[in-house]
């Protein structure tokens, strides 16, 4: 999810889960081809499984960044044929190519040609007026033949006319029925449901019906939902660490990425929803909010939040009031050069 699942926050996802198949943000072939690709692309070992997704509609560009992204090490390449931004529509990528399954099929196959791990594509069930029975059929069936074996499907339309892309996320009914319908169609495909999906019951429930599903925001909101995961749905008899020791845990790699340089807050910006739901959540949601963003935030500032969270509150209160000051005297300092 751009600007969601950066590198940190893969890193941060995979110490609840080791099993869920994590996702990069849709970067686009252009970007792989002429950016900076140790930035777009770098990522830390730990993180796998994890799936590189590239925008585009270039069969030629895709297959070669899809080449360089395999180089990198990533273990998937998923085609983004679901994004409904403007901006990308007029690049002719993301959910407008649901129009146009030939051409996704000759990049499916371009890139297939390029790399030896897994195509794989994510759509939606349909656009604007398209009929989401045959055109999903069609659309599947086209680029099944170009050897795409895994379709994750966002199991509403996007209305590319009308709708903004924060609103093509909500307002375009959930048709889950649809996905299903699909998976009964083509068995011997890999079928994988996307949206809306809000706990482990709900992804549970779906399972009887398709191979996978894929949880986007409420994952995002409420990280520890993965921390089930390997138990419930994959079956590991290892213990699900604690929200304390996911943070302890995680506190090395802040440390080790604060030394390269980067800032707390990148890190800890995916890491707010932790503690979702339990008890001084808020505090230590808030504690970070005001604190990991400010010029020279270290790594105090994230003991201080895991104080908060284990409710060793006396010490976490004092360390606030010394951090907040030393911060003002810093930017006073700052004001008077
Ligand atoms: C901030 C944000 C960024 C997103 N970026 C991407 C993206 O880069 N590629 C993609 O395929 N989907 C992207 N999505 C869509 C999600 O992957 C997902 O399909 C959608 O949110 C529905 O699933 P959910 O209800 O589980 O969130 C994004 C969603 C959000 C909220």
């Amino acid at each position: 999810m751009m600007e969601w699942t950066d590198r940190h926050c893969r890193y941060f996802l995979r110490l609840l889960s080791r099993r869920t198949f994590l996702y990069t943000e849709m970067v686009t072939a252009d970007a792989v081809l002429y950016g900076d690709r140790d930035r777009l692309l770098g990522f830390h070992p730990a993180e796998h499984p994890v799936g590189l997704q590239l925008g585009g509609s270039d069969p030629s560009k895709l297959a070669e960044a899809a080449r360089i992204g395999v180089d990198f090490g990533y273990d998937e390449i998923n085609l983004n044929v679901g994004c409904p931004s403007d901006r990308v529509q007029s690049g002719r990528f993301g959910a407008c190519l649901m129009a146009e399954p030939e051409l996704v099929a000759e990049c499916v196959a371009a890139m297939r040609a390029s790399v030896p791990v897994p195509v794989t594509v994510k759509c939606r069930v349909g656009i604007d007026d398209q009929d989401a029975e045959a055109s999903l059929d069609r659309f599947v069936a086209t680029v099944a033949q170009a050897g795409c074996r895994t379709f994750i499907v966002h199991a509403r339309k996007a209305w590319l006319r009308g709708l903004s892309p924060r609103e093509n996320r909500d307002v375009p009914p959930l048709d889950y029925e649809r996905v299903h319908r699909l998976k009964e169609r083509r068995p011997e495909l890999e079928i994988v449901l996307n949206g809306g999906i809000e706990s482990l019951a709900a992804a549970e429930a779906h399972l009887p019906h398709v191979d996978g599903v894929m949880l986007g925001r409420a994952a995002y909101a409420d990280p520890y939902l993965l921390a089930e995961i390997d138990h419930t749905l994959f079956g590991s008899d290892e213990t699900p660490p604690s929200r304390l020791k996911v943070l302890e845990v995680f506190m090395p790699y802040v440390e080790a990425e604060l030394g390269k340089g980067t800032r707390l807050n990148q890190m800890t910006r995916h890491i707010l929803g932790l503690f979702h739901g339990q008890p001084r959540a808020r505090a230590f949601r808030r504690h970070l909010a005001e604190h990991a963003h400010l010029d020279g935030a270290g790594i105090e500032v994230l003991e201080a939040a895991r104080r908060i969270a284990a409710g060793e509150e006396r010490r976490a209160i004092a360390e606030i009031r010394e951090l907040s000051s030393s911060a003002a005297m810093a930017s006073c300092a700052r004001s008077e050069r």
